[in-house]
């Protein structure tokens, strides 16, 4: 990226550096165009040990409408479309926030599960010195209730995404 934008430098036309840079730097900057989550849902008011399931969902395109997403089946546990946005650059000095919403179907009479994730558009390594096994995937935790008083636990992680 530095030869381009010493190219810009002495370049003959702002068009021409453009072209060199690939966009990315004069641009909006990167574009997320698709995000797989994996999603686990803990229904903890069923039957002990409530009913737990992690699912992987497909590419899911950003600010897709409600009517064009896709529902996605969470086991026996739970099923909804999954719709997010972004931002670039995200919160707390990383290069994204995705904020996400997933329409679950066990959530009813309450607004449903929102969450929000950061990261840096690579995926994480361990820590210095810390031998657990450290979640590598960047994630976020929200609970909801049914009607009140059914509480209802969702993990999100971000599994994969494309950037253009
Ligand atoms: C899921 O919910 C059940 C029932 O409340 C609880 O016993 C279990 O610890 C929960 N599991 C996780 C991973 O939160
Ligand atoms: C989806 O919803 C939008 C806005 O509510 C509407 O304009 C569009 O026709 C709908 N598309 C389908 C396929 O139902
Ligand atoms: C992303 O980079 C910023 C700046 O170096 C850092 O503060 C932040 O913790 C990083 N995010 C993650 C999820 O590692």
């Amino acid at each position: 990226m530095s030869a381009h934008i010493l190219q810009c430098t002495f370049g003959i036309s702002f068009a021409f550096c453009f072209f060199l840079g690939g966009g990315e730097a004069f641009d909006n900057g990167p574009r997320i165009t698709g995000v797989r989550f994996l999603i686990t849902v803990n229904d903890t008011w069923a039957e002990p040990p409530g009913c737990i399931t992690t699912v992987a969902t497909p590419m899911i395109a950003p600010n897709l409408p409600y009517n064009k997403s896709q529902s996605i089946l969470v086991g026996d546990c739970d099923r909804g479309p999954i719709q997010y946005t972004y931002t670039t650059p995200g919160k707390d000095g990383n290069k994204f926030t995705v904020d996400l919403t997933f329409y679950s179907s066990v959530i009813e009479d309450a607004s449903p599960p929102t969450c929000s994730l950061s990261w840096n558009g690579t995926y994480l390594v361990p820590k210095p010195s810390d031998n657990s096994l450290p979640d590598l995937l960047p994630a976020c935790f929200t609970m909801d209730s049914r009607e009140g008083y059914h509480m209802t636990y969702y993990w999100f992680h971000i599994l994969d995404w494309r950037i253009e």
